[in-house]
């Protein structure tokens, strides 16, 4: 099983879009084993944003993505990390595809409504910089063998 990182955006908590967002991870089969809604600092923002220091959009990104509060969320599944990333959609929401969550509300870069792990290796940093261990839960949904084929 593998673990990635979403945050539902200060755009898409501004939109009432919550609810939706978390529904569609959800209804995929992805485990929720953790999720806290918080407003994300400046410090944070850098640690979690580093790999884009020093590009153009670095400093529009930080000052969105601290703008509202958040949603942080830790799913679980097979294939996390991809499958997330293909509910989520292409990063400018002009070229996601309708039925992506980017694909059905975005329309600009900046305003991308949510985000999730690129890599497995980025999901076990990002994980570690929003939630301490004991803030994540182990536990076996009564679904579970009618969503996942080998367990
Ligand atoms: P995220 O990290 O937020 O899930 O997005 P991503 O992997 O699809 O895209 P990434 O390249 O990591 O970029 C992070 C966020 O920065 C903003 N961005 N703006 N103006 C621009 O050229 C530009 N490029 C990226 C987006 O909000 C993007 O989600
Ligand atoms: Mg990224």
């Amino acid at each position: 099983m593998e673990r990635t990182l979403i945050i539902v955006k200060p755009d898409a908590v501004q939109r009432g879009l919550i609810g939706e967002i978390i529904r569609r991870f959800e209804t995929r089969g992805l485990r929720i084993v953790g999720m806290k809604f918080m407003q994300i600092s400046r410090e944070l923002a850098s640690r979690h944003y580093a790999e884009h220091e020093g590009k153009k959009f670095y400093e529009p990104l930080l000052g969105y993505i601290t703008s509202a509060p958040v949603v942080v969320m830790v799913l679980e599944g097979s294939e996390a990390v991809t499958v997330a990333r293909n509910t989520i959609g292409e990063t400018h929401p002009k070229d996601a595809k309708p039925g992506t969550i980017r694909g059905d509300f975005g329309l600009e870069k900046g305003r991308n409504l949510v985000h999730g792990s690129d890599s497995v290796t980025s999901a076990e940093r990002e994980i570690n910089l929003f939630f301490a261990a004991e803030e994540l839960v182990n536990w076996q949904r009564n679904t579970d063998p009618w969503i996942f084929e080998n367990l």
